[in-house]
């Protein structure tokens, strides 16, 4: 048997609990509820769920834009999730860089594309600003831009091109990982294949490593290696993506996989969609749920008995 690889982030038992209002108003919403998965070395790994099952929570308590309530973290095997300070920040910003799903949000309206693509090397302390234009101008060209936009601002651009910009500015320091959040959300259908391509090209490039968040499946089905699933705060099923498409577990996985149009006419107008609901779906009444290995490499959410169902499934299969 081959050693198996070491991942390069470990996620393990995370949780992210907030708390608003208070005294009787007080309400508490677990974002992230006891999370664990692992991101191997130039993979692509597909964080995937509805709306509000806490993706981008995930993803932000990661690089540290939240202190995790609970569990661990590690990156490339140091943890990044104990107490901050400056050198944890620094390593963080070294190795993992993120983009969002809103790339007029995340970009200051008054700083330039040089700026804002150059901050990264200022930061690192590439002072002299000729050294700094030449590597700006390089990273444009890289993500399809020119150096005639390196003066110009934000809002003169595209959803399309901000993207990119948004790109340039996670890649200039060449981060090993980018958490890509939801990038092409926002997006028209046309431009979205034209950003996913570009990230795609850069991780062969330069061996990066992604964490790619989206709402639904369609969007990472041709470029995970492997997938999360997430429902509401928990990860219910992990899988190569070959694995979760050809045989999906979990009841949720299954209905986010009927959600995805059929590009034939023919196929898609019998397509039944699938809704899924925790209460009919499951009795953990008696036994509690967990995440258990099915098949190598296959995770799911489950209690003993769906475990069993689980493996003869697949032994079918
Ligand atoms: N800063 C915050 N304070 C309080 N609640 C939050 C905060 N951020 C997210 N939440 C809540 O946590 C849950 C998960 O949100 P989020 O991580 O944004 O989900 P997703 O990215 O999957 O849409 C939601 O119920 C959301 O309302
Ligand atoms: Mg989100």
């Amino acid at each position: 048997m081959s050693e198996p690889m070491e991942s390069l982030l470990h996620v393990e038992h995370l949780r992210q609990t907030f708390v608003s209002g208070h005294g009787s108003r007080k309400r508490t919403v677990h974002a992230v509820d006891d999370v664990s998965f692992d991101v191997y070395p130039a993979e692509t790994f597909g964080l995937v769920g509805e709306s509000g099952c806490g993706k981008t929570t995930t993803g932000r308590t990661i690089i540290r834009l939240y202190d995790p309530t609970g569990g661990k973290v590690t990156f490339d095997g140091r943890e990044i999730s104990g107490p901050m300070n400056k050198e944890l920040r620094k390593y963080l910003s070294d190795n993992i860089a993120m983009i969002f799903q809103d790339p007029i949000e995340s970009l200051n309206p008054r700083m330039t594309i040089e700026e804002i693509v150059g901050e990264g090397l200022k930061l690192r302390g590439v002072t002299n600003k000729s050294e700094r234009h030449v590597q700006v101008v390089e990273m444009l060209h890289r993500v399809g831009l020119t150096e005639e936009h390196a003066s110009r601002y934000p809002h003169e651009f595209s959803g399309g091109q901000r993207q990119r910009i948004g790109i340039a500015r996670a890649m200039i320091v060449h981060p090993r990982m980018i958490i890509a959040d939801e990038p092409v959300s926002a997006l028209d259908v046309s431009i979205q294949a034209q950003v996913i391509n570009l990230l795609n090209d850069l991780k062969k490039e330069m061996g990066l490593t992604i964490l790619f968040i989206a709402h639904n499946l369609s969007v990472v089905k041709y470029f995970s290696d492997r997938i999360g699933v997430m429902y509401y705060g928990k990860l219910v099923e992990v899988a190569r993506s070959g694995d979760l498409y050809d045989h999906p577990l979990h009841p949720y996985t299954r209905a986010l996989l009927s959600a995805i149009p059929e590009p034939n006419p023919l196929t898609e107008r019998h397509r039944v969609r699938l809704d899924y609901d925790p209460a009919r779906d499951h009795d953990y009444s008696r036994e509690q749920p967990q995440m258990r290995e099915v098949a190598p490499d296959h995770y799911l959410y489950c209690s003993e008995s769906e475990y069993e169902k689980a493996v003869r499934s697949l032994e079918k299969a």
